[in-house]
């Protein structure tokens, strides 16, 4: 698509990519993945980094939380443990998230994409109030999809796939976005067993039933919610060290955009 096709379509507006994922998952590698795959196969992103935490970003962020605050200093200042270091940090750039809104709208007419960074601990962006003003925002402002990253090679036990499952029908329910379920770390685990136990509900509670023999009951109920959950979202493999399955993410992420704008 060409450059001009986004500056003559005044209706045109640049997708925003939420990745979220577990400690470790591989967030900031698959961002990094995500902006070289955008300035090689289609139009360099914007860049936003959400973790005041991280020492090193190994790309380059227009917009950078660790310009405005210094979560050290925060820990400091208010007396406080990493977390509440983090998370407050957070609150304060929040409290500055209508300044970062007017330097996006400004790059919003060339730009396909905006990808964001989030902080390693989950929570302190699905379950804080910052996390959900930012989120709010953008999505009021342009087409938003959450890309929730798991850690393949961590998930590969039933009771371990559900929990994680569980915590992103959470964060679903929650944003209500278009959600992509990424995958990643293809290279050492393929994700075909997931795929499996999506698709067909008996091979997941059999192996469920292997896996521990108390809660059954409790088990089969979460796995019916489960099924129901699958109904609402795209599942795509990657790796985000080789790059595996990049073109496959995109498609999810236009497909997913169209379908919530003309339900929504
Ligand atoms: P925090 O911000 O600390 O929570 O981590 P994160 O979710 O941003 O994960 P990060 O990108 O730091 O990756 C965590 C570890 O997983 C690193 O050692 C990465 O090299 C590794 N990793 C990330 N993606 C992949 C992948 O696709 N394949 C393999 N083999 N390793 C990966």
């Amino acid at each position: 698509m060409s450059t001009d096709s986004f500056t003559d379509s005044p209706q045109k507006r640049p997708t925003v990519l939420l990745c979220i994922g577990m400690a470790g998952s591989g967030k900031t590698t698959f961002m990094q993945r995500l902006n070289a795959h955008l300035h090689s196969v289609k139009k360099p992103p914007y860049v936003l980094n959400l973790d005041p935490a991280v020492t090193q970003l190994p790309f380059t962020a227009n917009i950078d939380i660790r310009d405005t605050v210094n979560y050290k200093e925060v820990m400091k200042q208010y007396n406080l443990g990493p977390n509440g270091g983090i998370l407050t940090s957070l609150n304060l750039f929040t409290t500055k998230f209508d300044q970062v809104l007017e330097f996006i709208s400004k790059r919003a007419p060339t730009l396909e994409h905006i990808i964001v960074d989030t902080p390693g601990q989950i929570e302190i962006f699905t379950w804080s109030a910052s996390g959900a003003i930012i989120t709010d925002a953008m999505a009021a402002t342009y087409p938003c999809a959450v890309a929730y990253i798991i850690d393949t090679p961590r998930t590969t036990s039933p009771a371990t796939f559900m929990s994680n499952m569980l915590y992103a029908c959470s964060i679903l329910y929650k944003t209500k976005l278009p959600f992509i379920l990424v995958f990643n770390k293809t290279d050492v685990v393929s994700h075909e067993f997931a795929v499996r136990w999506m698709t067909d509900f008996e091979t997941f509670q059999q192996a469920l039933q292997k896996d521990s023999s108390y809660m059954s009951s409790l088990m089969n109920s979460m796995c019916l919610v489960l099924e129901e959950f699958y109904k609402h979202l795209r599942v795509v493999g990657v790796s985000a060290i080789t790059g595996a399955g990049m073109d496959e993410f995109f498609k999810a992420v236009d497909e997913a955009v169209k379908e919530y704008e003309t339900v929504y």
